[in-house]
């Protein structure tokens, strides 16, 4: 049996939502990986809109195990929150069908207030974050003080875990013109969810492992993308988790060769949400007809997406550093109409021809992009599928774009409906 590892290419919303729902039908276990609620996707299913951040896309589905690894920050309240309002839309949750990794760091209101305080108070590091505390957290994790969904359970813990915790971000506050952290009510708000999430907190690496002996095939979804890693991405402008599709193993407790495909999701041209360096961004008509084709606004901020012309060498970089199988390529038809097309193959930095992106954030900052033109297409490609039903122009662009990133096209898919899917390889049955 095969497992399969989603992950976004670029810097994020690249359209996993609709492809992980796709391969989630197939799957009998998705689990997530890395990140929080910073993830935010959108699926239709049956004309019912759902709209998930945390939980793993199978649990709109009947019949699968959804599971959240230890590699996410949790935020218990949101996840009760998501619950309840995936409940109230008829999808049944309980903890047969959702389990949460007791040793799960949590995000706790302290992190989001630091998240926000932070960035608006720092115009030289503003990172653009989704103000979620994400980052905050994860430094908790890393620096051994955070309270884990295991701690919940043992009041003796908990309050150890909070008088640790204060002893650094107190003094974090202090300095930033923050009030101190009132620990009874903090307290008392752990004390008052642990109930609602225990029940579902488990040692997710057994689960998985017995999973596996099974024959069970597992979907591990990604969120974000493989260029906001936090040793791959475009330091510091990233966020504060590994992305790539090592962290599969890692965020869930399961030994690497467990995982038989990587998918990438690549979108057929870029974007990026927040501040850093974007070579091929575009700040003309042709970025705005982009963003206005593509509807690139953020589903957890509302946020405008920065879009540009399609990136090569990024994503080859991105296949390299996941290690990609074959990739996803969505929004193809949002190219449709366009004369000309650019797809950056190499940067100039300082007279110097580059074929990847340099390490350092300010070689990042002046790389210009070299592009190579190609022929645009008239005719639409939504909805197209099969490769026929495409313009040749179309065809040779997905080709080109292969040969220069050195994946395959394993999908392609043509508009947010689910069956408007060009198949190559069935990442399941590879
Ligand atoms: P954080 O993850 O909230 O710390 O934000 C760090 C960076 O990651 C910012 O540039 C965010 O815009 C970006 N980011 C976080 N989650 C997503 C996502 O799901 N899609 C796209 N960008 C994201």
């Amino acid at each position: 049996m095969a497992n399969v590892v989603v992950v976004g290419a670029q810097w994020g919303d690249e359209g996993k939502g609709k492809i992980v729902d796709w391969l989630s039908e197939r799957a009998d276990v998705i689990a997530r990986f890395q990140g929080g609620h910073n993830a935010g996707h959108t699926l239709v299913i049956d004309g019912k809109v759902y709209k998930l951040s945390l939980l793993p896309s199978g649990i709109v589905r009947g019949g699968k195990l959804s599971v959240i690894g230890n590699g996410v920050v949790l935020d218990p309240w949101h996840l009760v929150m998501e619950i309840d309002k995936l409940r109230a839309q008829g999808v049944d949750i309980t903890p047969e069908n959702l389990m949460v990794a007791e040793n799960a760091p949590l995000i706790l209101p302290l992190h989001g207030e630091l998240d926000r305080a932070r960035e608006s108070q720092n115009s030289v590091a503003k990172i653009g974050t989704t103000g979620r505390g994400i980052g905050p957290a994860y430094e908790d994790k890393v620096g051994r003080r955070a309270i884990r969904v295991a701690d919940l359970a043992d009041e003796a813990t908990l309050a150890l875990r909070v008088d640790r915790l204060m002893m650094h971000h107190d003094a974090l506050r202090r300095g930033l013109g923050m009030e101190p952290i009132d620990r009874d009510a903090l307290l008392a708000q752990l004390r008052e969810i642990a109930p609602q999430v225990l029940p579902y907190a488990k040692p997710v690496w057994k689960v998985l492992t017995e999973a596996r002996k099974s024959g069970k095939r597992i979907l591990f979804e990604g969120a974000q993308g493989a260029l906001l890693d936090i040793d791959f991405g475009t330091y510091p402008y990233v966020t504060s988790s590994n992305v790539i599709a090592g962290q599969a193993a890692t965020g869930t407790g399961i030994g690497p060769g467990a995982i038989d495909f990587v998918l990438g999701i690549v979108k057929a041209y870029t974007t990026r949400v927040g501040e850093g360096p974007f070579p091929a961004e575009l700040k003309d008509a042709d970025g705005e007809r982009l963003g206005e084709r593509g509807h690139e606004f953020g589903t957890v901020t509302g946020r405008k997406r920065r879009c540009g012309w399609f990136d090569a060498v990024l994503v080859r970089q991105t296949c390299a550093t996941s290690g990609m199988s074959g990739i996803a390529l969505t929004k193809l038809d949002v190219l449709d109409g366009f004369e000309t097309l650019k797809i950056c193959v190499g940067y100039d930095l300082d007279g110097v021809r580059l074929d990847y992106l340099p390490t350092a954030a300010d070689q990042q900052a002046r790389c210009t992009p070299v592009y190579e033109e190609m022929e645009g297409w008239s005719e639409s490609t939504a909805g197209a599928r099969s490769w026929a039903q495409l313009p040749g122009a179309a065809v040779k662009y997905v080709r080109r774009i292969e040969e220069l990133i050195g994946c395959p096209v394993a999908l392609l898919s043509t508009s947010p409906e689910r069956d408007d899917t060009i198949l190559v390889t069935d990442p399941f049955e590879d």
